[in-house]
């Protein structure tokens, strides 16, 4: 049986870092560092600079996840993208990227599911990979997130930053168990307004969002587990989608998993949307926790509604 195996990740995050006092001050807001941590664990986050692009951050990202599989642009026959900060229309910030890592084969393209998109990405590079379209993919999640906020909706602006994160799959026979054992992809369009760009900048009711938030996660994370057979216990890491310390906290409990079993970035990343997983994933297996056969747990809920989960072994 063909599986996806994930062979590297990688991350990229701009030079520029604010604390929550420096974005204050740098847009006039009337908030506070303890009203932004205490609410969302985000103590600062990162900005694209000037002319730095979706495509630019997502090409570093995959060129960490390429060094990391010792593989090189010729073994690449697919990039799949998630974003909800594309560089143009058209043509797809994928293929940018394909022409940025010298790439000359194979297909390109990007992916919309806001924050839940690099789950969509890799559910989708999964399905190709095991259906013989593709014999290995990088699956990116890059946002210049900063660039579509509302610099004076305090409620929502405080929330976001820049990134980029890249894995490397690439299809494995034979009776292993490493790889992508399941993905589960969900939405729901008649919660398209509580989340949603709208002229061109962020809206977000943030109770409501919060409201479905650990309802609809711990369903797909029940699910996940069901469709292999495994129990809570069975999971060695939760690599939650990184937008609220209180959400991540809560489905850590709900899975009966010690704190440093789960991989946090909020604090330092805040949310970077379909980046904030895969710069998790990059972040937790550079240091060393995340290692070759541990069992890793991903969800992710973002606008859409849109929500889903994954379950890999590295
Ligand atoms: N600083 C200071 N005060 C702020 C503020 C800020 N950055 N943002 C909002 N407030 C104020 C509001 O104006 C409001 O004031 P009022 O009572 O005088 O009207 C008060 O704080 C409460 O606002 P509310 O939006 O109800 O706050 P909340 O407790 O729900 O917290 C969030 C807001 C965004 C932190 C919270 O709703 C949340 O985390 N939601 C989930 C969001 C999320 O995860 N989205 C991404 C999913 S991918």
């Amino acid at each position: 049986m063909t599986r996806s195996v994930i062979a590297g990740t990688g991350g990229y995050l701009p030079v520029r870092a604010l604390t929550n006092d420096e974005l204050a001050e740098a847009y006039g807001l009337d908030t506070s560092d303890a009203w932004i941590s205490e609410r969302t664990g985000i103590r600062r986050r990162h900005m694209a600079a000037p002319g730095e692009t979706t495509a630019d951050m997502a090409a570093a990202a995959a060129r960490e996840a390429l060094a990391q599989a010792g593989a090189d642009a010729a073994e690449v026959d697919a990039i799949i993208l998630a974003t909800a900060t594309p560089d143009s229309a058209f043509p797809s910030t994928a293929t940018r990227v394909q022409e940025k890592l010298g790439i000359r084969q194979g297909f390109s393209f990007d992916i919309s599911a806001a924050c839940t998109g690099f789950i969509y990405a890799l559910g989708v590079a999964d399905s190709m990979i095991r259906t013989g379209h593709c014999r290995s993919a990088l699956v990116i999640g890059a946002e210049a997130f900063t660039r579509i906020l509302d610099w004076t909706d305090r409620g929502t602006c405080v929330l976001f930053g820049d990134g980029a994160g890249a894995v490397l799959l690439r299809a494995e026979g034979g009776e292993g168990d490493r790889g992508i054992l399941s993905t589960h992809l969900h939405s729901d369009g008649r919660h398209g307004d509580i989340l949603q760009v709208e002229g061109g900048l962020v809206r977000m009711a943030g109770r409501e969002v919060f409201r479905h938030a650990v309802a609809k996660l711990a369903s797909a994370v029940d699910e996940a587990l069901a469709a292999n057979g495994l129990a809570q216990a069975d999971v060695q890491w939760l690599v939650p989608h990184q937008a609220n310390r209180r959400i991540i906290d809560a489905m850590g409990r709900k899975l009966g998993l010690p704190a440093e079993r789960v991989v946090v970035t909020v604090d330092r990343h805040a949310n970077t949307s379909a980046a904030s997983i895969p710069l998790a994933l990059a972040e937790a297996t550079r240091d060393g926790r995340v290692a070759r056969g541990d069992l890793v747990l991903m969800e992710a809920i973002g606008g859409g509604l849109t929500w889903g989960a994954a379950l890999a072994r590295f």
